[in-house]
């Protein structure tokens, strides 16, 4: 399973479900999780028998300055190839924004029902707007939260109908920072292109015009939270996701070695994933791999993710230079089909990744 909807025009119809943050405020302690949240495969599942690992970090202050350029790019290298997931500091996006942005996600998530619900999320399989994950069958289990979903770029693309307009500052800062999030995106890909070996333009092409959508996730607490998934394992359909915890609530968990490992990031950092697309792109060196998120106790957990993927008309195949006298690990397809794909396997539990596999 995936997420990383950048382009979603293909989703279908989901099924719609209760709102956790409602739910959540109406159970207390002696009140049974309902049943449908129960996930009895937490339990099962191997976790690393540490509390929190911090995973590697990348300046990309240092990336971009000539002198430590190239010591940088070599830990970024690393970073790539042995975790696939990083947090980024000094990345540039001003703190006034992010502090901004931070305020208006919690308020918008503050705000009742009703008001949320006037960005409901499209029925017309868009998967934009306010709700719960992709929901296919009545016996489907579900996770334990809710988001807001909206395309930010290409800007050509972008339904305002989903962005919501109290607090009246919010439009204005989710455009800023989809924004600053393209210039980060760039250096990442210039960095990361010329670890591979790939002339900086064939990423550029790849990527043009930073295709992106941000998804702002609500983590109710749950008085049982070892019974529940914020959000279920899967990979993400991205070039990259760049996510930004709103609250110092931890809670996002990879999968590692075969267990499941809690991250932490620093205050204010972004922690940075490859998704499926680099992972084909790379043939395999760089790898998209599982993660989850898990609930806390006593607070709610708020983090926004930025998706970037590919310019629609994109071949997911790999890069011939990353190829060179080797032999593609992947087939290839073209990225419309790709997705298309992506969301009729989406509860069939394989990725896309499995799918192009030769
Ligand atoms: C996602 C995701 C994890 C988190 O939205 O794709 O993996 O910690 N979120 O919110
Ligand atoms: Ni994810």
């Amino acid at each position: 399973m995936a997420t990383g909807e950048v382009h979603s025009q293909c989703a279908g119809d989901s099924l719609s479900v209760p709102n956790v943050q409602a739910l959540a405020a109406s159970l207390d302690v002696s009140t049974p999780i309902p049943e449908r949240y129960v996930r009895p495969e937490t339990k099962l599942d191997p976790i690393a028998p540490i509390n929190q690992i911090e995973l590697p970090v990348i300046d990309l202050a240092k990336l971009i300055d000539p002198t430590f350029s190239k010591e940088e790019a070599a830990k970024l290298h690393s970073a790539c190839e042995e975790w696939s997931f990083f947090q980024l500091v000094n990345h540039g996006v001003p703190d006034e924004l992010i502090e901004g942005l931070k305020a208006d996600t919690i308020e918008f998530f503050n705000k009742p029902l009703e008001e949320k619900m006037k960005y409901k999320l499209a029925s017309d399989g868009t998967l934009q707007g306010y709700g719960q994950a992709f929901v296919k069958s009545d016996e489907q289990k579900l996770d334990w939260s809710d988001f807001l979903y909206v395309m930010t770029r290409p800007i050509a693309l972008r339904n305002m109908k989903f962005w919501p307009t109290s607090p009246s500052t919010f439009r204005d800062n989710i455009d800023r920072y989809s924004l600053e999030l393209t210039k980060v995106a760039s250096f990442l890909w210039q960095y990361i292109s010329k670890n591979l070996g790939v002339a900086p333009e064939v990423f550029e092409q790849i990527f043009k015009d930073h295709p992106q959508g941000l998804r702002f996730n609500y983590y109710p607490p749950c008085p049982e939270s070892d019974k529940v998934i914020g959000i279920s394992p899967h990979s993400d359909a991205t070039g990259f996701s760049i996510l930004l915890q709103i609250n110092d609530i931890p809670g996002l968990q990879i999968r590692k070695g075969g267990e499941w490992v809690a991250v932490s990031a620093l205050p204010n950092s972004f922690i940075v994933n490859l998704g499926d697309i680099t992972e084909v792109l790379s043939n395999g060196l760089y790898k998209s791999i599982e993660h989850r998120a898990m609930i806390n106790t006593e607070k709610e957990r708020i983090s926004v993710v930025a998706f970037h993927g590919p310019d629609n008309s994109i071949m997911v195949e790999p890069l011939a230079e990353v190829i060179g006298n080797g032999k593609p690990n992947f087939g290839s397809m073209n990225y419309q089909e790709f997705m298309k794909m992506f969301f009729d396997r989406k509860l069939e539990g394989k990725s896309m990744v499995d799918m192009l596999r030769v």
